[in-house]
């Protein structure tokens, strides 16, 4: 296991009137090779969460454990665990500031104290990871790029730190479809080169696509925790907490209640096509 939260509580403001409990005894293991979807209503503490799992924010009460070590201890080092644990933050772009897009992503692991050569294999590497051409963009100023090519610069910083876990936080928030398709392509990518993934995200059809487990947050704590498939079973109880399900699963469940024996668990349209293919057969050959 990499991560492991024991009853964490965060409360903002204590002790005034703004006080505000954002996370209420949340326990969670997150271990090597998740790919974990975090959703939940806006306000549920998604964000206050995942800036917990690197140590930019200390838990009230609770610990947060990082390779077996406490990380708000005192002998922890942060330098590292921010290194092992790589977090982009929603609208991450507001955070460039370097004038070109190689100084940008080598910031990191230069700061790690890590050799030219080595920095430059990383940047290189990490800007292929994201999809974006080195020769063309590497001077390039960050400013001048798309939407979507910006956020991939954001997020190539962090895996030149080569985090184990890549948490991100929103990461195709206000990108237009194609930025979307841009970033979510490459996370199957990254998730098959063997680092674990943590995605907060709105968009119940990526999730549905990518990730092999969900935590549903709601009101600071984690109503719902399962496999993908177990979670969109259970669509009254996610309209519950004012989530949805994705839409060809709610298809499906339709298309089943007007009498047709399919399963209807599907989660992608790939998976509804073959099972409607099949259940045509089937009843062809009835
Ligand atoms: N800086 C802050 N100061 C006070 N309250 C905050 C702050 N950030 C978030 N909150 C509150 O904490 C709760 C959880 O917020 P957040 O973690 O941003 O949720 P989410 O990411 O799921 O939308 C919300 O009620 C929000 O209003
Ligand atoms: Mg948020």
């Amino acid at each position: 296991m990499i991560i492991k939260l024991e009853n964490i509580n965060y409360v903002y403001n204590p002790n005034t009137p703004f006080e505000k409990k954002a996370l209420d005894n949340i326990s969670l293991n997150i271990n090597e090779g998740d790919f974990i979807g975090l959703i939940g209503h806006t306000g549920s503490g998604k964000s206050t969460l995942v800036q917990h799992l690197n140590g930019l924010m200390k838990p009230t009460s609770g610990k947060v454990i990082v390779d077996g070590v406490d990380i708000n201890s005192k002998d922890a080092n942060l330098k590292e665990v921010r290194q092992k644990v790589g977090l982009v933050f929603q609208y991450p772009e507001h955070q460039l500031f370097e004038e070109t897009v190689y100084k940008d992503i080598a910031f990191g692991p230069k700061n790690l104290g890590l050799e030219r050569d080595e920095v430059h294999r990383r940047v290189k590497k990490a800007m292929e990871l994201v999809e974006l051409d080195f020769e063309t963009l590497k001077d390039r100023s960050p400013f001048e790029l798309s939407g979507g090519q910006k956020r991939r610069v954001a997020i190539a910083g962090v895996l030149a730190m080569k985090p184990k876990v890549l948490i991100l936080d929103e990461p195709t928030a206000g990108l237009d479809p194609r930025g979307r398709d841009e970033i979510l392509g490459r996370l199957e990518t990254l998730y098959q080169e063997g680092i674990t993934i943590i995605l907060v995200s709105h968009s119940m059809e990526d999730i549905a696509k990518l990730v092999n487990r969900i935590v549903v947050m709601h009101r600071g704590k984690i109503a719902m925790e399962d496999k993908t498939r177990e979670i969109f079973k259970e669509a009254e109880k996610l309209a519950e907490l004012g989530l949805g399900i994705p839409q060809i699963t709610s298809f499906m469940k339709e298309y089943k209640s007007k009498g047709n024996q399919i399963e209807d668990t599907v989660l992608t349209v790939e998976e509804a096509k073959d099972e409607l293919i099949n259940y045509l057969r089937r009843k062809g050959n009835a």
